[in-house]
């Protein structure tokens, strides 16, 4: 493919992490998704989170209600892991279609309170998980607050993740949004069991994006954005055509309101524009001919599912999105409102 190309046509893609949020929020933001991706794995952590297979169904239920009629979209749903998750769950998520449990260390991120204290306390429910082919997808950072927030992931792997590998050698793990050259490094290495999602915002940016001009809280997400070797080594991940990296956008919604605040909440929203700007990622690394493998192969086939049969074409075209959205009561600002971007999606 020259890298000129003007007009891009993939297999549908799907998205492999996501947040959705529930009520009104899911009619802003599942349109969004549902417009481009054929499939999407929706995050678990809710208040109260989803723990269970039949509140999996009923929020499943929700999101498909939120779809505009004439689109077709796949919300594959997933459990939050708790302490006490009890092994005979697994079972039934597995019966409703529930494809991936979600580790998130207590306190990680938002909405992670009832999260895992000690990874020990799971095995009896991540050996049930190995057993039924359900994948754990993990926030691989660890929360002590002597961690710099900067190496927390890095730690992680060292503390947390090569353990869990050891001790469940076929479990499907996908480390989720990583941001650091150290845990593209390992997952290359970690075997035909370990997998990573990456964002779009951490291919795009580096941490000054935060800082710059003044605090810009629609930049701050968890893992927060790290320094630029570290996403130059994100992009070469994505773009070698390895395929245990693919995407998940991480997108995450907050009412603007809660993100322009003392204490913003960590997320940013990119579902308004996902592929226009992993394309633009892509496109800056003169890799458009990967970004195919990368959206709509690699991660069906690590969660062994069939891949689209669809297509979308982006537009090489200068377009701005809109700066908010409603959202509710509120309003969502997407990352980077407000600037024009270089690819677009035909209707
Ligand atoms: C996510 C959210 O808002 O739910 N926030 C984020 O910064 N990515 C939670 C998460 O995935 O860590
Ligand atoms: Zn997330």
């Amino acid at each position: 493919m020259p890298p000129s190309i003007d007009t891009l046509t993939l297999t549908r893609p799907d998205d492999w992490h996501l947040h959705v949020r529930d009520g009104e929020a899911l009619n802003t933001v599942v349109p969004h998704t549902a417009a481009q991706f054929g499939r999407a794995v929706i995050m678990p952590n809710l208040k109260p989170p989803v723990t269970t297979a039949a509140q999996a169904l009923a929020y499943r239920s929700r999101i498909a209600a939120a779809v505009p009629r004439g689109m077709s979209f796949e919300p594959l749903m997933t459990l939050y892991l708790t302490d006490n998750l009890p092994p005979a769950e697994i079972a039934r998520a597995k019966d409703a279609g529930v494809v991936a449990l979600k580790l998130y260390p207590a306190g990680a991120t938002t909405n992670s309170d009832a999260g895992v204290t000690n990874l020990r306390k799971t095995y009896r429910t991540l050996e049930a998980m190995q057993r039924a082919g359900l994948l754990l997808l993990v926030h691989g950072e660890v929360t002590s607050p002597d961690i710099d927030l900067f190496d927390r992931e890095a730690v992680f792997i060292d503390q947390q993740l090569i353990p869990l590998r050891r001790d469940f050698p076929e479990l499907k793990i996908v480390f989720e949004h990583i941001t650091t050259r150290e845990a593209a490094q390992y997952v290359e290495s970690a075997g035909a069991f370990t997998a990573a999602t990456i964002t779009a915002h951490h291919l795009l940016y580096n941490r000054n994006a935060i800082f710059l001009g003044g605090v810009r809280p629609h930049f701050y997400c968890l893992p927060v954005l790290k320094r630029e070797l570290h996403r130059q080594a994100l992009v070469s991940a994505a773009i070698s055509g390895a395929p245990q990296f693919f995407l998940g956008t991480d997108s995450a919604p907050h009412p603007a309101h809660l993100k322009e605040h003392a204490s913003g909440c960590a997320g940013c929203y990119t579902a308004h524009a996902a592929m226009e700007l992993y394309a633009q990622a892509f496109d800056a690394a003169g890799a458009l001919d990967k970004l195919e493998g990368f959206a709509s192969f690699f991660g069906a086939d690590f969660y062994g599912l069939p891949r689209n049969s669809g297509q979308i074409t982006l537009r090489r075209e200068t377009w701005t999105p809109p700066a908010s959205f409603a959202f509710g009561a509120a309003e969502l600002k997407p990352l980077a409102s407000g600037e024009a971007l270089q690819w677009r999606l035909q209707n």
